[in-house]
Order: structure tokens, then C-alpha cells, then sequence
């Protein structure tokens, strides 16, 4: 497989030598003076039982857990009462946090009362610090508001390849008085090997009777799990050598890169000055694909964004009148306009426009690819409006789930999920800054007359976080859509809308909504466990056919839709590290959407490795 470059330079005057150079320091200093490279999927916290916390709901939700999640770690006898005293294994993911030291953050909301010593030592069993909580809070340690969510960190160990390789899985154990190394060493098994725990623990008082040590734990089937060989198999020796590698091939690619993108650019440039832009972002594949559907927009220049003036859209919409509105989102209200002989969609936010925030507006009306809603100009007199081209055809949640419309067929929802995934691709990987788009839904993939896709609202999430204040208050994304990470932590990564496009991908099999109401007035289930309670049966491909949209009929190819739903599940993992990449997404539908489009089954089969490859197995 080739792996080619694209890339996109907005600011013409930036000279492409400065955007490598950047590019190249960007890329350096993120790779020194980390302490940690990577977590792992799975440590353990020792929670010690005390009669004030004694059912399994308000302990599994200290951690974000439903009971359900605690149990495989415990053999319980009962769920409703704990026994004081006892300990229990809590199972959670250790990020490496910021490259530099390994743990999870949980969000706990605050009772009336606690103070950081009480969160630390009474609510989590000492698990953490009193300094370790409030050193992630703003709060004063004195005045802790009750009712609101603060963070807590509890600190893990995914092992040490230095000591032994065959311990990958640790628990985070608080001393409890009268406990020594004896008694520790004893109750896991390792008494026999009591330096063992010395060497994973050094400089510890195991005498001491509290503090934090990390001891290696068992999983739920009991099982020691080695450090996995692929990830950290190197020794000190063979990371050096590979540095030295990538450094060099890192130098001949920006060499490359150099010669061969910002030369052609450039010349391509001097060629076509009025349409230079539409032509370098576009990518060759896709204008092939989608049959010459660049409509270069003529009625304005290609080179600057546009201002319009208030009055030129007031015109335009009727004063932005209710017929001329096609909807309104929690952004603002969309209308429908014809200007300068353009159909157009204008969005009219509640936002006060700040000196960031034209600059922000300036790169985003440069970035333009078949597969992104283009941004034509703006206007900030009175309120903030975006002018954006209009699609014509409506947004994939009226497709799937509006009426007066034709079913799609499947293999025109392979193409919207890979028209998307090359879009949200595009602002990922290969835009300077990149994107995160932030509200991934069905809602904001707009599909034109040809039934292709156009992700819409790119950069929003930006523009708000340097708009007015009155926008802070929006957590920019919606609900069913938002990963754990980013909906409990604020954690804001690529992968969070890796993860908002599975639940775009588990739409476009069902046509259901991200969260489902059930018959029952207050239960609803979101579509990502809704799935994979069907996935994870003996029987998934029974299973997943009662989940198919019955708008489709007996018209798909089940394989197909099996590697749909498990591409969703590669990207819905609660992990984000395992989740795959919108590059990786974009090679698998691509595989996906060439075997559809003649119904080739055979070939699905063939590519079963790069499905495995791609979910990091
Ligand atoms: N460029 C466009 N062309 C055609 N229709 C559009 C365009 N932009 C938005 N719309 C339509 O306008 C409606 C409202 O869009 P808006 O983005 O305000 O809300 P939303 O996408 O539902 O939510 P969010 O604010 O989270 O993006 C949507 O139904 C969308 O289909
Ligand atoms: C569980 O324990 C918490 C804290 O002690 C308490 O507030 C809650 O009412 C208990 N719930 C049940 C169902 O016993
Ligand atoms: C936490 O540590 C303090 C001080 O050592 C101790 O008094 C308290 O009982 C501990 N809490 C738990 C739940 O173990
Ligand atoms: C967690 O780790 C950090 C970084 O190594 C350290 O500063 C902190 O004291 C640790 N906290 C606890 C509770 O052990
Ligand atoms: C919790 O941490 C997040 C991310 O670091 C931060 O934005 C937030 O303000 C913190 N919460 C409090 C209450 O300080
Ligand atoms: C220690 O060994 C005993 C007996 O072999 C076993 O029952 C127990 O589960 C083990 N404990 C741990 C923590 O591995
Ligand atoms: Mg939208």
C-alpha cells in the first residue's frame, strides 16, 4: 500500500518552506522529556469497603461505572450490600496523561461537605491524595461547592518491561494500617517473590501502613497479562536505532515533500490563478469518484474570504423571513438564500465576533475538499452569520428517518460513510492546524444531489471556543454521539470523532437514532450498546439483521453490513488509543464500497486482515 502525502497550505503568503518547518517543530518536541509513551487498556484500584459505602452503585459510580462493570473483578455474593472491610478490584483503562505520567481521571460530583481530604481518603479509600485532587481542580480547598463535578486522578501502572515483561497489569493498592510487605506479598501470592514487589515499588514504606503502591494483579479470568510484545517489545537499544530511522526517513520525506507538493503547488498556481485553491485541496481519487462535482464557485474570488455586508443578506432571506428558514441547530438558525446568483445557506450565530476569531474565520474559509461544506465568507455586524454553499439535498438524519424520501440503498450508504470519513480524514490529517470537528452527527453530514456527502459545521467548535461568552456554556457536541472520554473529562482528541462517526456508521445500518427510546417512558439505550449486545451474541449476524433498517429490505449484502457494524465497534471502543483512525476508516470503506459496488462478497473475506489490522489487534 502506498502511502502518499496531501497536504494544504492556507495562508498564501506563508511560503511552503515555513509551513515544513513548522511542521517539523510541531512534530519534534512531543517525542522528548515524555515519562510515559503509552497506557494500557486495563488496571485495577483497590477500593477498601467501609460501612459508610456500602452498596455496589455508589461505589461503581465513583469510578463512572455502572455495577455491572465492577463485578467481573469481584466475586460477590450480593450486589445491594457490601461487606465492610473487604476490598474491591475496580477495572479501568491507564492513559498515559500528557506524556507524562500514567493514571485516570474520573469526575466526581461533590456532596455536601466534602472537602479535597474527604474526596480523597473516605469517597476513594485513599486510592489518591488530598494534594493529587486538588492539584486538577480550581476550586479552593476550603470552599468546594456542593453539587458540581470535580476531577479526581487516580494514578496506575501498566508495568515495567525493565523488571519483568510478564507483568503488564497492575492494581493500585492504598496501605492500610498494620499492613507490611508480608501481609501484602501474602494476600497476592507472592510471597516467594517479595522483591519483586520491592523493585515495582521503590523507595516504598510497606510498613509504613499508607500510601500507594503497585502490585501485579490478576484479570477477570484470573490470568497474569504480560506486557504486550508488539507495543513495548524494544529494548533501549532498539528504540534508539528506530529513532535514528525515523528521523531520517522523516528528513527525506519533508525533502520530498518539499520538492514534489510546494513546487507542484506553486506551479500549479501560476497556472490557474483565479481556482488554485479548489484545485490543490482536492484530491485526485475524489474527483474521480464523485464524476466532476466541484462546482467552483464563480460569483467570488477564490483568493480572500468574503465579508457581505448585514444588509446584502437581509436582502436575500426576506429579512431573514421564516419561509427562507431551513432549520436551526444549537448553533443558531440556518436560512436559505440566493446571493451574487449562488445558493447559499446562511447561519446566524449568537456570538460576538473577537480579533481570534477573523483570524479563525480567515483559514476556515480556505479549506476546501469535495467532501466539507465549504465556508464562502461571513458577516459580523449585530450578530455573527456564516455563509456557507447550500447543499441541495438535505442531511443524512432526513434520509434515513424522514418521510417523502426514497430508501437508500446500501450501497449508496457505503459511499456517505466514505465520503464522510474522507472529510473528517482530510481535517485530521491533513490540514495546517488540524480539526477536530467535535459534533459528528447524522444531522451535520449533508448529502447532494448525486448522493454524496459534505460533513458541514467543521470549525465550529473552534470558532465557539474564541467566540463570546455566551457560548462557553454550550458543551460543544451531542449527546449519544460523545465518547466517555470527552462527555465525563472534557477530553478532547482525533478520536473523539472517531468515535461519533461509528454512531454515525450504526445509523446508517438501523436508520435509528443515536440514543433509542424504548416503550418504556424513561428507558433509552444508546445505539452503541444497543449494537454491540448484538455483536458480542454467538449468533451476530441473526442478531444484526433485526437491526437493519426494514427500509432495505432483503437488499444488502449481510457481509458487508456485518463489516460495517464491526468497523462501528472498532470505533466506538471505550479506549480511544484502540480506536482507529479516520486514515485507517477511509482504506477499510474504500474495500468495502469496491466489493459493493458489484456485490463481490468474495472479496470482503480477503480483507479480513486489514479489518483485524485496523482495530489494533
Ligand atoms: N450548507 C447547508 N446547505 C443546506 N442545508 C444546510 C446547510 N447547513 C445546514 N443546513 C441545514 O440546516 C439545518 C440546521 O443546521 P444546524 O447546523 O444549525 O443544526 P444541526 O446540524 O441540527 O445542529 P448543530 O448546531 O449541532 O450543527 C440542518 O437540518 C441542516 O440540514
Ligand atoms: C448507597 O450508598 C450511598 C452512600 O452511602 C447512599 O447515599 C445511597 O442511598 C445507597 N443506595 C442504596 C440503594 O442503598
Ligand atoms: C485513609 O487513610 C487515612 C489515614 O491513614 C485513614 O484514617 C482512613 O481510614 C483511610 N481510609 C480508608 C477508606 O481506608
Ligand atoms: C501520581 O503520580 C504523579 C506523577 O508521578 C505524582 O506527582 C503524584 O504524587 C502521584 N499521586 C499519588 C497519589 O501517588
Ligand atoms: C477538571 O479538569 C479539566 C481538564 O483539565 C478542567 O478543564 C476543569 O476545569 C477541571 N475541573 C475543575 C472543577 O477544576
Ligand atoms: C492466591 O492463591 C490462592 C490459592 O492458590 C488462590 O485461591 C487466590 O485466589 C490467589 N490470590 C491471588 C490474588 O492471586
Ligand atoms: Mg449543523
Amino acid at each position: 500500500m502506498s502511502i502518499e502525502f496531501r497536504f494544504f497550505i492556507f495562508r498564501s503568503r506563508s511560503p511552503c518552506s515555513l509551513s515544513l518547518l513548522l511542521l517539523f517543530l510541531a512534530w519534534f518536541p512531543s517525542r522528548s522529556e515524555s515519562s510515559c509513551r503509552r497506557g494500557c487498556d486495563l488496571a485495577l484500584g483497590s477500593y477498601y469497603v467501609t460501612a459508610e459505602a456500602s452498596n455496589l452503585t455508589y461505589v461503581a459510580g465513583l469510578f463512572n461505572l455502572n455495577p455491572n462493570d465492577v463485578l467481573p473483578y469481584n466475586a460477590l455474593s450480593s450486589k445491594d450490600s457490601l461487606v465492610a472491610g473487604t476490598r474491591l478490584k475496580i477495572g479501568f483503562p491507564c492513559d498515559c496523561i500528557s506524556g507524562d505520567y500514567l493514571a485516570r481521571r474520573f469526575s466526581y460530583t461533590t456532596q455536601i461537605g466534602d472537602t479535597y481530604d474527604i474526596i480523597a481518603s473516605d469517597r476513594y479509600a485513599n486510592l489518591t491524595t488530598t494534594e493529587w485532587v486538588a492539584a486538577v481542580n480550581s476550586y479552593p480547598s476550603t470552599r468546594i461547592p456542593e453539587g458540581v463535578s470535580v476531577n479526581v486522578t487516580i494514578n496506575c501502572s501498566c508495568g515495567d518491561a525493565s523488571v519483568s515483561r510478564e507483568y503488564g497489569l497492575f492494581e493500585t493498592y492504598p496501605l492500610r494500617p498494620g499492613e507490611t510487605l508480608d501481609s501484602v506479598a501474602a494476600e497476592f501470592n507472592f510471597s516467594s517473590q517479595k522483591s519483586l514487589l520491592d523493585e515495582y515499588n521503590p523507595g516504598k514504606d510497606f510498613s509504613a501502613g499508607t500510601g500507594i503502591v503497585y502490585i501485579p494483579a490478576r484479570d477477570q479470568y484470573g490470568s497474569y497479562r504480560p506486557i504486550p510484545k508488539s507495543k513495548n517489545g524494544l529494548s533501549s537499544g532498539g528504540i534508539a536505532g528506530i529513532c535514528v530511522g525515523v528521523v531520517f526517513l522523516l528528513l527525506i520525506g519533508l525533502v520530498f515533500l518539499y520538492f514534489g507538493v510546494c513546487k507542484k503547488s506553486k506551479a500549479k498556481k501560476s497556472l490557474l490563478p483565479s481556482t488554485s485553491d479548489q484545485n490543490v485541496a482536492s484530491d485526485k481519487n475524489i474527483s474521480a469518484s464523485t464524476d466532476g462535482t466541484i462546482t467552483p464557485f464563480t460569483g467570488f474570488t477564490m483568493e480572500k474570504s468574503v465579508e457581505f455586508s448585514l444588509e446584502e443578506l437581509s436582502k436575500a432571506t426576506n429579512d431573514f423571513s421564516m419561509a427562507n428558514k431551513i432549520g436551526e441547530g444549537g448553533f443558531g438558525a440556518v436560512y436559505y438564500a440566493e446571493l451574487r446568483g449562488e445558493k447559499v445557506a446562511i447561519k446566524k450565530m449568537e456570538m460576538q465576533s473577537s480579533r481570534e476569531f477573523f483570524a479563525e474565520l480567515k483559514v476556515l474559509t480556505r479549506v476546501h475538499h469535495l467532501n466539507l461544506v465549504r465556508l464562502i465568507g461571513y458577516c459580523t455586524e449585530g450578530s455573527l452569520f456564516l455563509v456557507y454553499e447550500f447543499i441541495e439535498n438535505g442531511n443524512l438524519s432526513q434520509h434515513l428517518r424522514g418521510s417523502g424520501r426514497d430508501p437508500l440503498t446500501w450501497s449508496s450508504r457505503v459511499q456517505i460513510a466514505l465520503d464522510s470519513a474522507r472529510g473528517l480524514e482530510y481535517i485530521h490529517e491533513h490540514t495546517v492546524p488540524v480539526y477536530i470537528h467535535r459534533d459528528i452527527k447524522s444531522a451535520n453530514i449533508l448529502i447532494d444531489n448525486n448522493l454524496h456527502a459534505k460533513v458541514a459545521d467543521f470549525g465550529l467548535s473552534k470558532l465557539a471556543e474564541v467566540g463570546g461568552a455566551s457560548m462557553h456554556t454550550r458543551l460543544v457536541g451531542t449527546f449519544g454521539y460523545m465518547p466517555p472520554e470527552y462527555a465525563q473529562l472534557g477530553e478532547v482528541s482525533a478520536k473523539v470523532d472517531v468515535y461519533a462517526f461509528g454512531v454515525v456508521l450504526y445509523e446508517l445500518i438501523s436508520a435509528k437514532e443515536a440514543i433509542v427510546k424504548s416503550s418504556s417512558v424513561t428507558e433509552s439505550i444508546g445505539l452503541v450498546s444497543l449494537f454491540e449486545d448484538s455483536l458480542s451474541q454467538p449468533d451476530a449476524r441473526e442478531k444484526l439483521k433485526k437491526l437493519v433498517d426494514p427500509r432495505l429490505g432483503d437488499n444488502y449484502p449481510i457481509d458487508s453490513v456485518l463489516k460495517m457494524a464491526q468497523l462501528a465497534m472498532a470505533c466506538t471502543q471505550e479506549n480511544p488509543q484502540l480506536r482507529p483512525s479516520m486514515r485507517s476508516i477511509v482504506v477499510a470503506l474504500m474495500t468495502m464500497s469496491s466489493s459493493t459496488d458489484d456485490w463481490d462478497l468474495g472479496a470482503l473475506h480477503a480483507n479480513q486482515s486489514l479489518l483485524n489490522l485496523m482495530s489494533g489487534r
